[in-house]
């Protein structure tokens, strides 16, 4: 079972810089009722984050009541790529309030058809007709059973196969944690879909065939793993309706090889075949593009989106090609909440708001600071940064122990713990418990962003000669 964190105040340095604050004892001993009356009511597991109750956010800094004030990493799980409290966003918020109209279904709404309109208009094509739902695991549901549908009406009742990858995280829901790649998390499901099925995905920590960096790495050579295992699985490409990559997977950040992301493309038109990118964490600037699949140079049938899509209120969306969002007629494909007027302000505002302050371009700027940040700590840490990956204002450092490929979940938790005494805020690690992730709003700046990575730095220092 994952850890929680110990519900004891530890007296810890004082920090006070611009950019951080810390002033009491971590947790903070007035703030422990608040974390017991939460595990009491709640299930158990959600009990898992940093025990800092979050009190406001500004920018790229979240603080609590008692005068504490973190450099946020975490920009909360990869949603407020805009800032934390973005007043561009929380006044289109409030003005759509102000209106009246809280809640529409799926009858017209002006704000609605703007959001739409806009979100279209950025995606390139075929991407032009979007669906508006409320969680990144609902638009994966409905990308999987538009596949099937699409697959079905294309090759008859035996294309209905959905091929996606080991390590993926697709969400929660039933549908999306079976198209997950992790045993463990769908056991639960006991009679799997057996037209859903995972491949290797091409991660260069876990495979040497897909470490671009070897010298008899080649695109093909690599491509053929994932025809090998599709043969292995005794799947026909015929079958296939859909085949559903996250852009980069979360648990390690791990990019595709551009070229194989190319031959995967040629693969899906070779035999009907939509191909999906899940880009719920990865777009809207994170890594350094609109959507991290325009690293690859090609362009999906169908891309879900989530997190980052309002920086605040949930909502997420299904954005593809016309004949395949088409495939349902009117009230067919509907959700209750589909374009809350209210969310749908937020993420208008939130797209906004990327463009005109050219988040996106700071995202990728940012990633240079970060990778040579990085790449120093890896050099100095050989032994215990196993892999690090990232782009742009995403990047995962897997902790092993002593220079093997074994995961070190205590170390990973144990450095979150000191950065968190820090005034750096992060989630738990994530992944097999063990990488930490470092993804700060796309508004921070470079002296904030400097400040944590040593702050980071600090914290790994700490907890290897103590380990
Ligand atoms: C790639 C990816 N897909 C889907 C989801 C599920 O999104 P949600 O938690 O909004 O249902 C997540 C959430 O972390 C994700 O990272």
């Amino acid at each position: 079972m994952a850890k929680s964190f110990d519900l004891v105040s530890r007296k810890v340095e004082k920090v006070k810089t611009k950019n951080r604050e810390i002033k009491t004892e971590i947790p903070v001993l007035e703030s422990l009722e608040t974390v017991k009356q939460l595990r009491e009511y709640e299930p158990l597991s959600m009990s898992g984050q940093p025990l800092v109750v979050w009190n406001k956010g500004k920018d790229f800094n979240v603080s609590d009541k008692h005068g504490n004030k973190w450099i946020d990493f975490s920009s909360g799980v990869l949603v407020a790529n805009a800032g934390h409290g973005n007043k561009a966003i929380s006044k289109a918020i409030i003005n759509q309030v102000s209106r009246g109209l809280l809640h529409n279904y799926c009858f017209p709404s002006e704000i609605r058809a703007e959001l739409v309109k806009k979100l279209s208009e950025i995606c390139p094509e075929p991407l032009k007709k979007v669906f508006l739902l409320t969680t990144g695991a609902e638009s994966v549901e409905c990308a999987i059973k538009l596949c099937r549908t699409y697959g079905k009406k294309a090759g008859g009742s035996k294309k209905i196969k959905i091929i996606t990858f080991e390590d993926d995280f697709h969400g929660r829901t039933m549908g999306a944690q079976m198209a997950g790649g992790s045993e463990k998390a769908k056991e639960w499901i006991v009679n799997l879909d057996p037209d859903m099925q995972q491949v290797p995905f091409p991660n260069a920590f876990k495979y040497s065939w897909a470490d671009e960096q070897l010298e008899n790495y080649s695109d093909e050579k690599c491509f053929n793993m994932f025809l090998d295992h599709l043969n292995e699985q005794n799947i026909k490409p015929g079958e296939i309706a859909g085949i559903m990559p996250e852009t980069f997977q979360g648990g390690w950040v791990q990019m595709m090889p551009p070229g194989y992301a190319r031959i995967l493309r040629e693969f899906c038109n070779q035999y009907d075949i939509l191909l999906v990118f899940d880009e719920v964490q990865a777009g809207f600037g994170r890594s350094g593009k609109l959507f991290s699949f325009q690293h690859y140079g090609i362009v999906p049938d169908l891309v879900c989106c989530g997190k980052g899509i309002s920086s605040s209120l949930p909502i997420s969306a299904v954005i593809g090609r016309p004949d395949v969002m088409n495939l349902y007629g009117p009230n067919q494909m509907t959700s209750t909440h589909t374009g809350n007027p209210v969310c749908a302000a937020a993420a208008l505002a939130n797209i906004k708001y990327i463009f005109e302050n050219k988040l996106i371009e700071n995202s990728c700027k940012l990633g240079g600071v970060c990778k040579e940040y990085f790449g120093r700590l890896k050099k100095k840490y050989p032994d215990i940064i196993g892999s690090l990956q990232g782009r742009g204002l995403v990047w995962g450092l897997v902790f092993v122990k002593n220079g093997t490929k074994d995961i070190d979940t205590d170390l990973a938790h144990e450095i979150v713990k000191k950065c968190i005494e820090k005034g750096v805020m992060l989630f738990a690690p994530v992944g097999s418990g063990a990488t930490i992730k470092v993804c700060p709003p796309l508004v921070i700046t470079e002296d904030a962003l400097l400040e944590g990575l040593e702050v980071l730095g600090e914290a790994i220092e700490e907890a290897a000669e103590s380990n």
